[in-house]
């Protein structure tokens, strides 16, 4: 197999020094330095364009730049940018209204970045748990799933079993019991292990771990278990959320509405942080003043950005669009896998795929092929070792997914023994 050489150019390898020398070391990223993006393009700073097939983690659904919410950010940015929530602002209340009905809840709690919006639906699910539920204070339990990812901070990596993001981190937070993701059975029994299980906190797919998309009916049936129970089912729907999957939701792919939803990422469309955990009355209302909060979450900027984005999903038909172009996608892959068996499976939902690599996790194989994929003009990074997630912008078209297939293909073909 010929290695693919991380050849930069000069103004580029001097960038990545600088990050390198001045920045914490706590990435790993893809050697190409980007200064501008469009849609499902991204130049980097040659000048070299590229389909971006990461899109941010999901949180640039809406292409990037997108005129309509970088025009609502500029404009906002010009009145007013930041209030805290010590006073109100003309923005914030037009937003509740707008992302409740959207999303059909009572309220919205608004902060800024997926993990701080995991923190307060978990805090929320406590809370609710001890004042409604009547569970004795400090004992409510959590119950979680096996190869989660919801962010980084120290309750929640308490909870992950990536040991690499956990190691000399600890001590950790109490009150979590992990199952295996997608097994109806493991959550019945954990569900019927103690009458303090306050929550099922879990994603509809899980993203990082490579594409996990669990048994059809299995969310449709944990939500039941869940109410069989008076135990709240939240969906961290971060990464999978506002189109991704091809429906506004992943859980609407089985009509499930949960307890408490999480959104980040794309809510913005990958213009500005911001994240929201939505609940109706009955849970939210637990929360008084001074209980929980943010000072930029809600802020006026937030807002307009947020009602702009989920805008542009609906007039641009993103979920149909992601529907529709997933289908061709995962066609285009399975048969590249007929023909070169460097891809073991291919995997996911609308525009959430991945693909599996002939090689084990600890193999470098799928990083060599994403530099090869960057040679020819395609983003996209491993996750997990030996998956490759592909998640291009919602606003990609038919002919552009078939020119990033023929990519994909050429580059795969480089390392056939
Ligand atoms: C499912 C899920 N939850 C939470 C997060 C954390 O979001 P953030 O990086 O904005 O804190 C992520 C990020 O990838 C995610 O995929």
């Amino acid at each position: 197999m010929e290695q693919t050489k991380q050849i930069l150019s000069s103004k580029s390898e001097a960038l990545v020094e600088k990050e390198n020398k001045y920045g914490a070391h706590n990435y790993h990223p893809l050697p190409v330095v980007l200064d501008r993006g469009e849609g499902v393009y991204v130049w980097d700073v040659d000048g070299k364009k590229y389909y971006d097939f990461l899109s941010a983690y999901s949180a640039v659904n809406q292409g990037h730049c997108h005129p309509k919410i970088v025009g609502a950010m500029v404009d906002q940015a010009q009145k007013l940018t930041l209030t805290s929530r010590a006073f109100y602002n003309d923005k914030l209340g037009n937003y509740e209204e707008y992302v409740t009905n959207y999303f059909g809840f009572d309220k919205v709690l608004p902060m800024n970045t997926g993990a701080e919006a995991v923190e307060t639906a978990l805090k929320l699910c406590r809370k609710w748990a001890y004042e409604v539920k009547g569970i004795h204070e400090n004992l409510a339990q959590i119950i979680v799933c096996e190869n989660n990812f919801h962010g980084r901070t120290t309750t929640i990596i308490s909870f992950s079993n990536d040991e690499s993001a956990r190691k000399s981190f600890g001590p950790f937070t109490e009150g979590f019991i992990k199952i295996e993701y997608d097994n109806l059975e493991a959550l019945e029994k954990a569900l019927e292990s103690s009458k303090n299980i306050a929550g099922f906190l879990v994603e509809p797919i899980q993203g990082e771990a490579g594409v996990y998309v669990p048994s059809e009916g299995f969310l449709a049936k944990a939500k039941a278990l869940c109410e069989k129970h008076n135990v709240l089912f939240i969906a961290d729907e971060v990464q999978t959320g506002i189109a991704r999957t091809g429906k506004l939701l992943a859980v609407h792919h089985e009509n499930v509405q949960p307890d408490i939803l999480i959104l980040g990422k794309a809510i913005s469309g990958g213009v500005y942080p911001v994240s929201a955990v939505l609940a109706n009355n009955e849970i939210m209302n637990v929360i008084k003043p001074g209980q929980h909060g943010s000072t930029f979450g809600g802020n006026p900027v937030a807002a307009a950005v947020a009602i702009a984005a989920l805008e542009v999903v609906k007039e641009e038909k993103l979920a149909e669009n992601s529907e529709r172009l997933g289908i061709i996608l995962r066609k285009g892959l399975n048969e590249i896998a007929e023909r070169n068996n460097l891809i073991t499976l291919v995997r996911g939902k609308g525009l959430l795929n991945a693909i599996v690599i002939n090689s084990d996790e600890e193999s470098d194989l799928a990083w060599e092929i994403c530099l090869k994929f960057r040679d020819n003009g395609l983003l996209a990074k491993p996750t997990h070792g030996n998956k490759i997630r592909l998640a291009p912008p919602l606003v990609i078209t038919e002919d552009q997914i078939k020119e990033c297939l023929a990519i994909i293909e050429k580059s795969l073909n480089h390392f056939r023994s």
